[in-house]
């Protein structure tokens, strides 16, 4: 008799909410390379041409894409059931943290979600503890963390700690700018570690946690242990990559907190993150020992993080021709940060404010 051969486990079919967001990206491109079957929200109308090209992009590759949004509870429970969805990811964006309450309530409605994957994607918001504005985010996201857990609905939330970069304090997402070459601010004393990992790191890592059994309802932390930095560290880091010694600014706790209560948003929510991790430590002042806890390392001990040294590596042949022609300032930076009066629109607990001739595009 001929028995066929068993037939191999298919993948989870996941969707996620955030596709076209900076982290939403990384993993939807690592969903894709995985070979989940993936399906993305995508908000309707017209999207600009950069998004439009990400989720050509992604289509291309396989991803099925859903016109919609979450704040929509018969629609999400209509797609969920119809695409027989089994993970769901959101990698929503700060202002729509509150969004994700009714994306939990059709969840629990439709009762076959096997993982949620909440839109953390940096701290832990339980254990880190920033100054206002950073702290109202936080609060959001502990309330979707609450609600989550008392739904029944199995999770897991990724406290993938920094993005590998220069940690520009009033600049959104800085990953795609190279360090400076004019000067570099200095936190406090600037001994405080923090974690840097690489975009396609949290990708990598979100899409293997996502049907391990190991990560139910657990916080998997990313902790590299050879992407540890203080920011005293970082700078030299930078330096040696670029063979020059640049000046260091030293930006004290007291200029921190003085921008976070300018109320600037989003800059001041930048920098009141900037304290908590460089002046309070908020990633390096617990042990992972809570039985809701795992370091992903002990997961996938032969998996490795993508240094901070290549990421570094790879900044410096990004400007390696401004090096050459001996110029010392970044056009980036100077892009990202216009010296123009606006005035801000502000967090909702706040009326809209005037604020510090700064601009910070969130690109
Ligand atoms: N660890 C780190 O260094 C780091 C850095 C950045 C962010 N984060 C965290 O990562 C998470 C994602 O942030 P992000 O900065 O990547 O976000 P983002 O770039 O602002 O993107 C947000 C995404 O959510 C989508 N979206 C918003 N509201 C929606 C709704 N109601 N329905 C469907 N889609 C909706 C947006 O769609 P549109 O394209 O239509 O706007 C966009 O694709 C946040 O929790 C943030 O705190 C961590």
């Amino acid at each position: 008799m001929v028995t066929s051969p068993p037939a191999m486990p298919t993948k989870g079919r996941v969707l996620i909410i955030g596709a076209t967001g900076f982290i939403g990206k990384f993993v939807a491109e690592e969903s894709l390379i995985s070979a989940h079957p993936t399906y993305l929200l995508v908000r309707p109308g017209p999207l600009n041409p950069s998004k439009d090209a990400i989720v050509k992009n992604f289509q291309d590759k396989g991803a099925i894409v859903i016109h919609g949004v979450i704040n929509n509870k018969d629609f999400v429970e209509k797609i969920l059931k119809e695409y027989e969805i089994d993970i769901v990811i959101s990698a929503i964006g700060a202002k729509s943290l509150l969004d994700q309450l009714i994306l939990v309530e059709a969840m629990k409605s439709v009762k076959t979600i096997k993982r949620f994957l909440p839109s953390e994607f940096g701290h832990d918001v339980y254990k880190a503890d920033p100054v206002e504005p950073g702290l109202t985010m936080y609060k959001e996201k502990r309330l979707v963390r609450r609600v989550v857990e008392e739904s029944g609905i199995p999770y897991t939330n990724i406290c993938c700690n920094s993005i590998a970069s220069w940690p520009y304090y009033d600049n959104c997402h800085p990953s795609q700018l190279p360090p400076p070459l004019d000067q570099l601010q200095i936190y406090g004393h600037g001994n405080v570690k923090a974690y840097f990992v690489d975009g396609i790191d949290i990708g990598k890592f979100t899409m293997k946690v996502v049907d391990d059994a190991r990560t139910v309802n657990k916080n998997v932390h990313f902790r590299p242990s050879n992407n540890c930095y203080s920011i005293n560290e970082l700078a030299s880091l930078w330096e040696k990559k670029i063979g020059l010694t640049i000046p260091r600014v030293t930006i004290s706790e007291d200029d921190l907190l003085a921008v976070a209560a300018e109320n600037c948003i989003p800059r001041s929510i930048v920098a009141s993150f900037t304290h908590d991790i460089f002046i309070k430590g908020c990633q390096v002042n617990f042990n992972i020992d809570g039985l809701g806890d795992v370091e992903i390392s002990t997961l996938y001990p032969d998996e490795a993080f993508r240094s901070l040294e290549d990421c570094f590596e790879g900044f410096a042949l990004m400007i390696d021709d401004k090096i050459n022609k001996g110029e010392n300032k970044i056009t980036g930076t100077k892009s990202v940060v216009e010296a123009v009066p606006f005035t801000a629109s502000c967090g909702e607990e706040s009326p809209p404010q005037k604020c510090s001739n700064f601009v910070v595009t969130n690109y």
